[in-house]
């Protein structure tokens, strides 16, 4: 059974100018365990589908299973004990960090809202935690502001694990970090995923992080998924035009290889009050009157969805 399954999942947002499709019509299901990457450029609606699934947006429709429950709509209690389930880690810890907050007080908080644990114990977990995460005990009574852009996002890993959770959207955790802290950080995820079955959805657009840390990736376009399937077979055989333009963006080391770059023409479709049909379409090569009429995410060979009525002449 998947531990998440999210079905037709949509986020409007009402603007001056109309609603704002942030998320439309969103399916996918992940298993206990994996890592399901969400990548696509920026303002197509990721953070939004972290944040709708986790209930710090309510969503406009749509349904979300966790653990096979139904929790589209939960009570206050049931909120709580969600929270313990789920959790995020932001992408700029210095912004989502209590400058007020000492580290241990930082890592504390969680522990203390829930109210399970006496002082002492409290402190024990502060101290497991730190560790867990690769901060010395030293940096215990230091703040936000004294310590470099790696070690505050450890503190925000720490802060995401304290109730054990089960389930950690992660929001951009390292498009923060300079590059060479970046592996460290991803690697220290992958760890503590493989140690405690933890379950990532990772949002993203950077493509060679996505690729690291992924089992499946799925592309996320103006608030629609576009095309998904297991990590390496994205890369080797993208079939959506919108993702094979995403994936040529990517610089190649080799001198040899040839420069085949997609670059997009025409106007984006806006996010506010869309027509049905697709909306990459008006950048799209291969887009024909069919493209009009909505899109379903079909199985187009076994585990690999994409959206796009096309799809034979364009993988032809
Ligand atoms: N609170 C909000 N009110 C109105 N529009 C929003 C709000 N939050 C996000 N949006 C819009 O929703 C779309 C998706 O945003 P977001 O989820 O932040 O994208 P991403 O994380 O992929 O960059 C964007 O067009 C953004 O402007
Ligand atoms: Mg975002």
């Amino acid at each position: 059974m998947a531990l998440l399954e999210v079905q037709n999942l949509k986020k409007y947002f009402k603007t001056p100018r109309g609603i704002l499709h942030a998320v439309d019509d969103v399916t996918f299901s992940l298993e206990e365990g994996k890592t399901l990457g969400v990548v696509g450029e920026s303002g197509c609606g990721k953070s939004t589908l972290g944040r709708t699934i986790l209930h710090l947006l309510d969503s406009t429709g749509g349904k979300i299973f966790f653990k096979g429950e139904d929790i589209t709509v939960v009570s206050r209690n049931k909120l709580g004990e969600l929270r313990e389930d789920m959790q995020i880690i932001f992408q700029d810890p210095f912004s989502s960090l209590n400058p007020r907050f000492s580290v241990s007080q930082t890592i504390r908080e969680p522990l203390e809202l829930r109210g399970r644990l006496s002082k002492a114990e409290m402190e024990e977990e502060v101290d497991r935690l730190m560790e867990v995460v690769g901060l010395a005990p030293r940096l215990r009574n230091s703040y936000p502001h004294e310590l470099d852009g790696g070690r505050r996002q450890r503190i925000g890993i720490a802060r995401a694990l304290a109730l054990k959770p089960k389930f950690i959207v992660c929001d951009e955790p390292v498009s923060a970090l300079d590059v060479s802290i970046q592996a460290q950080i991803l690697n220290l995820m992958l760890d503590l995923q493989e140690k405690n079955g933890l379950t990532y959805m990772f949002v993203t657009h950077d493509l060679s992080v996505v690729k690291y840390i992924s089992d499946e990736i799925a592309v996320m376009y103006l608030g629609q998924m576009v095309e998904k399937c297991e990590s390496d077979r994205l890369f080797e055989r993208p079939i959506h035009p919108y993702t094979q333009a995403l994936l040529s963006a990517i610089p190649i080391p080799d001198i040899h290889a040839q420069n085949k770059r997609i670059l997009l023409k025409g106007e984006i479709t806006s996010p506010i009050n869309p027509k049905p049909g697709c909306r990459f379409a008006a950048r799209c090569a291969y887009a024909t009157e069919k493209c009009r009429e909505p899109q379903e995410l079909r199985e187009w060979e076994p585990g690999h969805f994409v959206a796009c009525c096309r799809a034979e002449e364009v993988s032809a």
